[in-house]
């Protein structure tokens, strides 16, 4: 995998893309988690920089880290939604990348005193090498990030209740493979960036809570496949 340098001019190519905001925003909201931790998340990697490709390459998006205010947004919710369950649902960050979710949401279990289980899954093994290195150096250990694919990691383990986290991983056809074998899980998914909600409200889930942001990166849904939607 090529992992591109990063640099002023990624920012002035975000001050000239129509959006002046971005700079700022990108940097409070993905830069800022790496300078205050020392780790590697927010640069991205494009598909052409990936070098081999995994099996189901094809529908797959690029790296790039979730916004961090997406995630503390995605804890509070949840933690509310679940109450006293919270912590019987395992954390999957399914297409973990670089590890910029799990990590965040170690830091903000920790913070609330849970003991929730929390992995990270991505077909891409170079990404999860990184993943582990940073999460070596926050925790002092790799965590549970699997070089496994959204169709073959093994969810069984992890008991019936699951809480998905997903940054637009995949397009339409996988997610309906992906979702079709969650069928006898409970299920309560965190989709930032929620480029295929067509898909899941076809697969019957319904939306909990919905946070819609200015951009895709700030829009974040919360649905489950056994809850009733919220009043
Ligand atoms: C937009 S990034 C999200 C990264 C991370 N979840 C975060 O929020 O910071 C999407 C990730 O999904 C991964 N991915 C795409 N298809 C996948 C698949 N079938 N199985 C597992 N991971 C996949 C890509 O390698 C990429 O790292």
């Amino acid at each position: 995998m090529r992992t591109p340098a990063f640099g002023w001019r990624d920012y002035w190519r975000m001050l000239t893309s129509g959006r002046p905001w971005l700079p700022w925003r990108y940097f409070r909201e993905a830069h800022a988690f790496d300078l205050r931790r020392g780790t590697d998340t927010h640069a991205r990697i494009p598909k052409a920089d990936f070098g081999a490709e995994p099996p189901g390459f094809a529908e797959g998006t690029f790296y790039m880290a979730s916004w961090t205010s997406e995630i503390d947004w995605a804890f509070r919710e949840t933690r509310t939604l679940l109450g006293e369950d919270f912590d019987a649902f395992a954390f999957v960050d399914v297409g973990c990348g670089k590890g910029k979710a799990v990590l965040r949401w170690t830091e903000l279990r920790a913070a609330a005193g849970s003991a929730q289980r929390v992995h990270g899954l991505d077909y891409h093994a170079p990404l999860v090498a990184i993943a582990r290195r940073n999460h070596e150096k926050l925790f002092g250990n790799p965590g549970f990030l699997s070089a496994e694919g959204a169709e073959t990691f093994d969810f069984a383990p992890l008991g019936g209740r699951v809480l998905c986290y997903l940054y637009n991983p995949f397009g339409a056809g996988l997610m309906r493979r992906f979702l079709t074998r969650l069928r006898e899980l409970d299920v309560v998914l965190i989709y930032n960036h929620p480029a295929e909600e067509a898909t899941l409200r076809e697969m019957g889930y319904v939306a909990l809570r919905t946070k819609r942001g200015d951009c895709p990166n700030a829009h974040t849904v919360i649905y489950a496949n056994r809850r009733q939607p919220a009043n």
